[in-house]
């Protein structure tokens, strides 16, 4: 058994980040049996997700789309806010009860940020004892092994380290899409933005080399990929720790030159967005003009106490750099009320600094308080219904804003990547350059092309089309 620690996980120093290669030596384990996984939380965990389900399938399990028929049942958690957290739990509470009811052998196993939580460890072993198996962020690699051992012992197996962390190459993926990729690029966070569990949950910042990088995106290229997604907590940051003079400037002029239809990152922190990666942005027509930038708050003050390294006056004018200068580009944000000491006046700094942005679109958050972060200890006095307010008071700002910036391309004609078909009203669906998903009328066949598309109507978070045949 290895449990995580919140000192341990704390610790940064210089020393080297190891690069291991996969590889795995049990096999068969999972013939006759199939898996289902439950992704909660960010791209990072649905990537790795993508990794879980090769091995997995590698071993012999089979994908089932009903967790309740499943043999096995792997939750992937997210620890970013409580509800996530509270999920998580809900749906332990029903493999329980499924487990005692009708499928007594059912294998459950729980991993991603929350398994790095040593309380959440704690709990589990103390009142989840039938979980079979728990692992962290850092030892995907590990799961046949454990798998393995908890078959042969049928006792619980937990492995979670809280170390910086290494980088495995050579995983095997099975992604969820043919057209789009995810691509990490840069592993951890070493920001401690105050209230944030990531820094604890993912080890220290680490850039994979470049070689593997653009080699990975090359064989996508090969494979007939349209676009791909270059992840990290803070992709701007790539580089830094290597200290080879190499940032995400250079990166992304790089992958652009391998041709890939589309390139796409998140998320930028503004503390490392330097005027180089604007400039070649703007200068490549394959990475997209849509830019994920978080300002969590449009109060200095707030700001400071979160951690976040910038002012309000640096974020504009970072925000009107890259307006200027990457034509047609859509910005989009997240922002989080409520934070410990938020003043009714910080408060409307946030509103109209949104007024003044007119974000394309903004992910809102009420502060969830996260164990052993910085932020967690501050005095919190604002009552709960008072953050309620303010949420839904912002909520109806930013979407205006969206539903305004969409009526502006009607009547534009906007390239599309066709990603399938919606459900609701059997037409196509897929996302503009500036991510924006469009609805139209058209073949099938056109599933995973790129096409252009005339906009006919605007709602708050789609647009209507029509297929520009010529
Ligand atoms: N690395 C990214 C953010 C990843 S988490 C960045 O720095 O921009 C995604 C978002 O969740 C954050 O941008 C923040 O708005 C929100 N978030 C993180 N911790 C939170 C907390 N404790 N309470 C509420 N929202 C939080
Ligand atoms: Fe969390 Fe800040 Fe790191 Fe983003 S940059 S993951 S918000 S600590
Ligand atoms: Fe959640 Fe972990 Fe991502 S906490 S947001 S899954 S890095």
């Amino acid at each position: 058994m290895n449990l995580p620690d919140y000192v341990e996980a704390r610790r940064r120093t210089k020393s080297k980040v190891d690069i291991e290669m996969y590889s795995n030596d049990i096999k068969g384990i999972g013939i006759g049996k199939t898996y289902h996984i439950k992704t909660y939380g960010c791209q990072m965990n649905e990537h790795d997700s993508e990794n879980i389900k090769a091995i997995l399938e590698e071993l012999g399990f089979t994908y089932c789309e009903d967790y309740e028929s499943s043999d096995l049942v792997l939750l992937n958690t997210c620890s970013i806010r409580e509800n996530a957290h509270n999920k998580a739990f809900g749906m332990l509470g029903r493999l329980k009860h499924l487990k005692e009811s009708s499928n007594p052998n059912l294998i459950v196993g729980l991993c991603g940020c929350m398994a790095q939580e040593e309380g959440v460890v704690k709990e589990i072993i103390s009142k989840y004892k039938w979980v079979n198996f728990v692992f962290g962020t850092h030892n995907l690699h590990r799961l046949p092994y454990l798998l393995n051992e908890n078959f042969k012992s049928n006792k619980s197996e937990i492995e979670v380290f809280s170390y910086e962390g290494n980088i495995i190459e050579g995983m095997p993926v099975k992604r969820d899409s043919k057209y789009k990729a995810f691509v990490n690029i840069i592993y951890g966070c070493d920001k401690f933005c105050t209230y944030c569990i990531v820094p604890f949950t993912r080890g220290k910042q680490r850039s994979r080399l470049k070689e593997d990088i653009i080699s990975e995106v090359e064989q996508l290229v090969r494979d007939g990929y349209q676009e791909v997604t270059l992840l990290g907590q803070n992709v701007n940051a790539y580089g830094k720790d290597l200290e080879l003079g190499y940032g995400m400037e250079e990166l992304l002029e790089e992958v652009s030159k391998t041709n890939i239809p589309r390139i796409r990152f998140v998320t930028s922190h503004p503390w490392d967005f330097t005027d180089g990666m604007i400039d070649v942005i703007a200068k490549h027509k394959n990475i997209m003009p849509a830019i994920h930038l978080p300002v969590q708050s449009g109060s200095s003050s707030v700001l400071k106490l979160m951690g976040r390294r910038y002012s309000k006056e640096d974020y504009l004018t970072l925000f009107s750099k890259i307006k200027e200068k990457i034509p047609n580009v859509s910005i989009s944000t997240d922002i989080i009320v409520g934070f410990p000491s938020e003043t009714e006046e910080d408060f409307k700094e946030t509103v109209e600094l949104c007024h003044f942005c007119k974000f394309d679109n903004a992910f809102t958050f009420i502060y969830s308080p996260r164990e052993n972060t910085a932020a967690a200890k501050l005095k919190d006095d604002t009552p709960l219904r008072v953050k309620e307010q303010r949420l839904n008071q912002l909520n109806d700002v930013v979407n205006k804003y969206f539903l305004e910036n969409n009526k502006k391309l009607i009547g534009e004609y906007v390239p599309v990547l066709v990603e399938g078909i919606s459900d609701k009203k059997n037409e196509l669906y897929g996302y503009t350059d500036t991510n924006k998903l469009i609805n139209f009328k058209g073949d099938e066949s056109l599933i995973g092309k790129i096409v252009r598309v005339k906009v006919t109507d605007a709602k708050t978070w789609s647009l209507d089309g029509e297929l520009d045949e010529r």
